[in-house]
């Protein structure tokens, strides 16, 4: 697909009798890695699986440069790799499934071994997933969204259960794939994290943006009360006394 900004209009999303998100809306850029964060329950995964297709809004859209999307090719990883019981290289297959049905079985092989070259984890191939540690399944996971060579890489929470090393490796591979020209959206309370690798910070909150500018300066200098909120919480006490 040709690079597109993403337009998220007005989003409300109702379940249980309230308002998941309400009224959700923001202009994403075309490029680089946009940071989304804000409290538990505000919305941040039901956004990544509205931007991923897996659910529908009850109002509002979700715009991809003038077209809805449906040529946008996109993955999503979750926080836990959702796994099957089956090698390293079948799990990668599966992310193959949809998007390169009209492959050959040496084309197909040759995407599955670099993909998995490319997270590391070349010479693993025919283990059993469920041998791999924490951060190798991660990369595992990574492997697998990244196989159908994805426009639109969405990412929940991704390093939230794993150590500084494995996280290293995984930031690593993602700032990676931004710069080769895969828009990235993140979903992360490390914000550190955030930091490192984001251009700009969406802050949501009880399903609304209530802020959104270039990273450091959200970060540094957040203008809302709600946002400010939000990251005194989750930032080292110095960090946020000397911003
Ligand atoms: N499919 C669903 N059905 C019912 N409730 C849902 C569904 N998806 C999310 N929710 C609820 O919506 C709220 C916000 O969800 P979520 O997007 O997961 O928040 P966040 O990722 O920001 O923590 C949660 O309280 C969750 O229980
Ligand atoms: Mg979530």
């Amino acid at each position: 697909m040709a690079v597109t900004p993403i337009v998220i209009s007005g989003l409300v999303f109702r379940r249980g009798g309230r308002a998941v998100l309400d009224g959700l809306t923001a202009s994403i850029a075309a490029t680089g890695i946009t940071a989304i964060v804000g409290p538990n329950g505000a919305g941040k995964s039901v956004t990544l699986r509205i931007l991923d297709g897996l659910l529908q809004p009850d109002a509002g859209e979700v715009r991809f440069g003038r077209g809805a999307g449906a040529d946008v090719r996109r993955a999503l990883v979750f926080q836990r790799p959702a796994l099957i019981r089956a090698s390293v290289e079948a799990n990668v297959a599966l992310g193959l499934a949809a998007a390169g049905s009209g492959l050959g079985r040496a084309a197909r092989r040759e995407r599955i071994a670099a993909a998995l070259h490319r997270v590391g984890l070349g010479d693993r191939a025919r283990d059993p997933a469920r041998k791999l540690s924490g951060g190798e399944q991660q990369r595992l996971a990574l492997a697998r969204a990244l196989v159908g060579g994805p426009d639109l890489l969405l990412l929940d929470e991704p390093t939230a259960n794993l150590d500084p090393g494995a996280t290293e490796a995984i930031e690593e591979l993602v700032r990676g794939e931004a710069a080769a020209g895969t828009k990235v959206i993140l979903v992360s309370h490390n914000l550190g994290q955030v930091a490192r690798l984001a251009d700009d910070l969406l802050v949501l909150d009880r399903g609304r943006a209530v802020e959104h500018g270039p990273a450091q300066a959200v970060l540094q200098a957040p203008r809302t009360a709600e946002a400010r909120a939000y990251l005194k919480g989750e930032l080292p006490w110095t960090a946020f006394a000397a911003a």
